[in-house]
């Protein structure tokens, strides 16, 4: 099989957000902390009227429609989510009830849990299959989903939710290059869930600023080398199209594609440096690791790479601005933006890098290369037809006072465990098509409905 990528995609996300300068004043911080500071505008969220399952089915139902699926089509369904509910039981298996009523039981896969990464993960073993000797034909499908909340305080405006589902398969528009993915994996209490009774996180925000950006200097720097083993004139971004990332907020993102930089000179010759980054000598010495925190390195490379941003990674950031970190989608939520804000002619024969990050952690940067060939060409013009009419739907959500969004959170925090159990969110509210839950009864057991 050739050319293995993704075939078709859709996204949703939640029909209400909180306005980040409303929650600026509501929270009494500074103004320009989450727009500016943080680089921010919206945040979306649901009420208890949606959960993982709910969520995640509403993608896949949307990409089988849009798209007409013949559910007999697909051989592998898979999960990438950090959203726990019923524990050993997986969203697959929820997701499997669309497929049982149509007697299609015959679906490899399961879900896959790191924070964030678990998305990248089901994707990886959905392309596996499609490559490897168990593969009998048929297309895969891979859904990445969460909701992602923290209690009051400082991470709260970093929250977010949303679901992606793919269809994975050969002769894709959308085509993951052979033999370039470098992954650094390791143990960190950057952000983890021990508490089994809450739905917020742990989270050391210092630390796992710090473990993103030394996952990424690893990534980034092993992805080249393997880059280079093909074609020896590989110059990292500057032979890329695009470079996306994991956002759980923009501006760690733009300090990102400064960070990349910064990498590419201090791996530079003491001539290229010259050249390349003149102005910068006084950074010769310094060091990745003590970096981190360093605001003078951080500025002087934002400063260096902003036009580099604005061409390579900016476009890939409306939804990340527009919804907030939506976890394991958000990477995917990346690459939708990505590939909205450009025409099928402007994207044949591209070439970005993508970077996938889960804290505690696990991370991989890989490439996308964008099929040259004509019939991947319509399908690509589909997909990025499809994508638009989804991207269009951030306009048309409801805006609530952060009171409200305070509330529904409190709502939701309280009656995380409650059973039985019966939401108070509103239906009307939501966007046709979305599932919701009607129920959850004496064995916690959640019954949904369609809109
Ligand atoms: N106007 C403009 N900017 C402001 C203002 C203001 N009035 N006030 C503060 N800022 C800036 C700060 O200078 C800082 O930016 P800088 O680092 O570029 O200087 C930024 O706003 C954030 O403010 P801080 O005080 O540094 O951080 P805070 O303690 O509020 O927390 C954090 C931020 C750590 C990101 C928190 O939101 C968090 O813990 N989030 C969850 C964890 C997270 O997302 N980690 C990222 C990787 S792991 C993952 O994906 C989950």
């Amino acid at each position: 099989v050739q050319n293995v990528g993704i075939l078709a995609m859709e996204l949703y996300f939640p029909s209400q957000y909180v306005d980040q300068v409303d929650l600026e004043k509501f929270d009494e911080v500074g103004t320009g902390k989450y727009t500016i500071g943080l680089g921010q505008s919206k945040m979306g969220f649901c009420s208890d009227r949606e959960d993982i399952n709910s969520i995640c089915m509403t993608a896949l139902h949307r990409l089988i429609e849009k798209n007409n699926i013949n559910l007999h089509d697909i051989g592998r369904l898979e999960v990438g989510t950090e959203t726990i509910i019923d524990k050993s039981k997986s969203v697959k298996t929820f997701l499997m009830t669309l497929f049982a009523k149509e007697g299609a039981t015959d679906i490899e896969g399961i879900d896959s849990t790191n924070a964030c990464y678990g998305g990248t993960a089901a994707l990886f073993n959905s392309i596996n299959w499609v490559e490897s000797s168990s593969w009998d034909g048929r297309k895969a499908i891979v859904v990445a989903g969460d909701i992602a909340v923290y209690g009051k305080g400082p991470a709260r405006p970093t929250g977010g939710a949303g679901a992606v589902a793919m269809l994975i398969g050969p002769d894709a528009p959308l085509v993951f290059d052979c033999g370039v993915r470098a992954s650094y994996m390791t143990h960190a209490y950057d952000f983890y869930k021990p508490d089994l009774a809450s739905e917020f996180p742990y989270v050391d925000g210092k630390l796992s600023i710090k473990c993103y950006l030394s996952a990424l200097d690893n990534c980034y720097n092993l992805f080249c080398k393997k880059m280079r083993k093909d074609n020896p004139d590989f110059k990292g971004l500057l032979s890329l199209d695009g470079m996306l990332f994991h956002s759980p907020y923009c501006k760690l993102v733009q300090k990102s594609l400064g960070r990349v930089c910064f990498n590419d000179f201090l791996n530079a010759s003491s001539a290229d440096r010259e050249k390349q980054f003149p102005g910068l000598s006084q950074f010769n010495n310094h060091k990745r690791e003590e970096t981190y925190f360093d605001r003078d390195v951080e500025k002087a490379f934002m400063i260096y790479s902003e036009k580099l941003f604005n061409e390579k990674t900016k476009p890939s950031l409306h939804v990340a601005k527009n919804v907030g970190n939506m976890y394991t989608p958000s990477l995917y939520g990346g690459l939708v933006s990505y590939l909205v804000s450009k025409s099928p002619d402007q994207l044949i024969g591209k070439k970005f890098a993508l970077f996938s990050y889960g804290s505690g952690l696990a991370s991989t940067m890989y490439s996308i290369s964008i099929c040259k060939d004509m019939s991947a060409g319509s399908k690509l013009e589909r997909l990025i037809n499809s994508l638009n009419n989804t991207i269009a739907m951030l306009d048309k959500r409801q805006c609530v006072e952060p009171q409200v969004f305070s509330d529904l959170m409190d709502v939701r925090t309280k009656n995380y465990h409650t059973a039985p159990y019966e939401p108070s969110g509103s239906i009307d509210v939501l966007f046709p098509g979305t599932y919701y839950l009607v129920r959850i009864d004496e064995q916690r057991r959640r019954t949904y409905e369609r809109k």
